[in-house]
């Protein structure tokens, strides 16, 4: 009736108890059977008593059968259909992308990292030390700004090289900008309803306030950086800007137009988001100082990030808030736990201390860089004058503008798709939907650079109708 296998991973008494538990969920052991004795099925099986005692207790436990004196074990009644344990264990198998799920040899998502780039070796003694060493802080939360050497840490990292002012009592460790923005939200909700977002500008800002009920007014960005007379206009008591690299289309905000910006915070009663988020990686010349810097005391909200230079997969950021609203986020999340794992973060802690955060940034930078040039000079060579480069000089992205191409976005998505190359719409960044002129966000970060090369001569081709487009055998991988 049930048969057990010395070779299998799972142990004896738990190959018993699966089996017994499908035959009860299938009916093939009907409500009410009497199961064989402890002894009996033992001997049958040839294994020990405890391994029979051992499933026999587990399914008692949690109610597949059920024991009367002296007489022993019976199936119980189970009305409810449940998901029979091969299902489950199935459910657990690795997870394998399907054929509908491709994998793309040319990837420009503009959010990708060089998977080479981690500091592995570093990250991983930092981890185990930390381990080694606070064990005890492991038995507990940990509290919801986050860990203290940490915030410290980043104060440092953030005066030194973003101007950032603030103490470290005013520096939430959170677990990205998704998160940030929805405390943000809670928070401002009871004085304002409505957001201004830069368009183009990053979708997930706008997602985020529409979910929490918030008005969200798209103004555009110029050269300049955000309208400021469209923001006016708008009526918003909040802006959400990228002042020192503009999603998507990398500006810097003018020094003139920042002091400008937070004018309208400060004689308005109106408070600035400052999303900092790739600020690490600028190629040529020094990095663009904060927004936040230029006046700490103003009502700016800091937002800044792990996710571009280090890894996105940990979800670890942090947030400054200004004096203003320190009180009121306490009160409003003062029962709330961290999101952020306390390990990680005082392994993150550990790897700023340790000098690693410095140094990885500065290696990042050269290699990111080499990838940004190479990425300059394909789109120059295979598209020429044909394209024109939107916010070279940073980041782990550029925009290409197509001067003369006559298909829109979604066709040469599809066409790019077909041929194994991944595109990430720039219409998303567009609160109105594709714009007049077509342009591609080019990401270069997760790239090799023969594939920037290869993947952009074949884009050129997709993009301009050149008439032999990819050889798929080679283009998918
Ligand atoms: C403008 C902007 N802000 C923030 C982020 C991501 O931040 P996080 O990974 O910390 O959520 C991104 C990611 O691409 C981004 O483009």
């Amino acid at each position: 009736m049930f048969i057990l296998n010395a070779n299998d991973k799972a142990p004896l008494y738990r190959q018993l108890y699966n089996q017994i538990r499908e035959q009860v969920l299938s009916g093939k052991l009907p409500a009410h059977a009497k199961l064989p004795s402890v002894r009996d099925l033992a001997t049958e099986l040839e294994t020990s008593r405890n391994t029979v005692e051992g499933a026999y207790q587990e399914l008692f436990a949690e109610g597949y059968i059920y024991s009367r004196q002296r007489s022993g074990y019976f199936v119980s009644a189970i009305d409810q259909p449940v998901a029979p344990v091969s299902r489950l264990t199935a459910a657990r198998k690795p997870h394998r992308p399907s054929a509908s799920e491709p994998i793309f040899r040319f990837d420009f998502h503009p959010a990708r990292l060089d998977p080479a780039g981690f500091p592995l070796a570093q990250w991983r003694s930092c981890l185990l030390e930390t381990l080694r060493e606070s064990p005890a802080e492991l038995s507990h939360y940990g509290g919801f700004q986050g860990d203290g050497e940490l915030r410290c840490n980043i104060q440092r990292y953030l005066e030194r090289s973003r101007g950032v002012m603030c103490d470290p009592e005013r520096i939430f460790v959170c677990a990205g900008l998704q998160q940030s923005l929805d405390l943000v939200a809670h928070l401002l909700r009871e004085g304002h309803s409505t957001l201004a977002v830069e368009n183009p500008g990053y979708h997930l800002s706008r997602a985020v306030f529409q979910n929490n009920g918030f008005e969200v007014v798209p103004v555009e960005v110029g050269p300049g950086g955000m309208d400021l007379e469209a923001l006016r206009a708008s009526r918003s008591g909040i802006a959400y800007v990228t002042p020192s690299h503009q999603m998507p289309l990398g500006q810097v905000m003018p020094i003139a137009n920042r002091l400008n910006l937070i004018e309208w915070a400060q004689s308005g009663g109106n408070v600035i988001i400052e999303d900092d988020y790739d600020s690490e990686l600028r190629y040529h010349g020094k990095p663009i100082p904060s927004l936040q810097g230029l006046r700490p005391d103003a009502d700016i909200i800091y937002l800044g990030t792990f996710s571009k230079v280090f890894s996105p997969a940990l979800r670890l950021s942090y947030m400054v808030l200004p004096n203003s609203l320190l009180a009121g986020f306490h009160a409003l999340y003062r029962d709330y736990f961290p999101t952020v794992s306390l390990l990680e973060q005082k392994a993150m802690a550990r790897f700023m201390a340790e000098g690693h955060w410095d140094r990885h940034i500065r290696r990042m930078r050269i290699v990111y860089q080499k990838k940004h040039d190479t990425m300059l000079k394909a789109i120059e060579q295979h598209f020429g004058a044909r394209a024109t480069v939107i916010g070279a000089g940073a980041g782990l992205h550029m925009v290409l503008e197509l001067r003369e191409s006559s298909r829109g976005e979604s066709a040469i998505i599809s066409e790019a798709a077909a041929c194994g190359t991944y595109l990430f719409p720039f219409s998303a960044t567009c609160a109105g939907g594709a714009p007049d002129t077509t342009r591609l966000m080019l990401g270069f970060g997760g790239m090799t650079a023969a594939d920037i090369g290869e993947g952009i001569r074949l884009l050129a081709e997709v993009c301009l109708n050149v008439e032999e487009k990819c050889p798929r055998e080679q283009g998918q991988k």
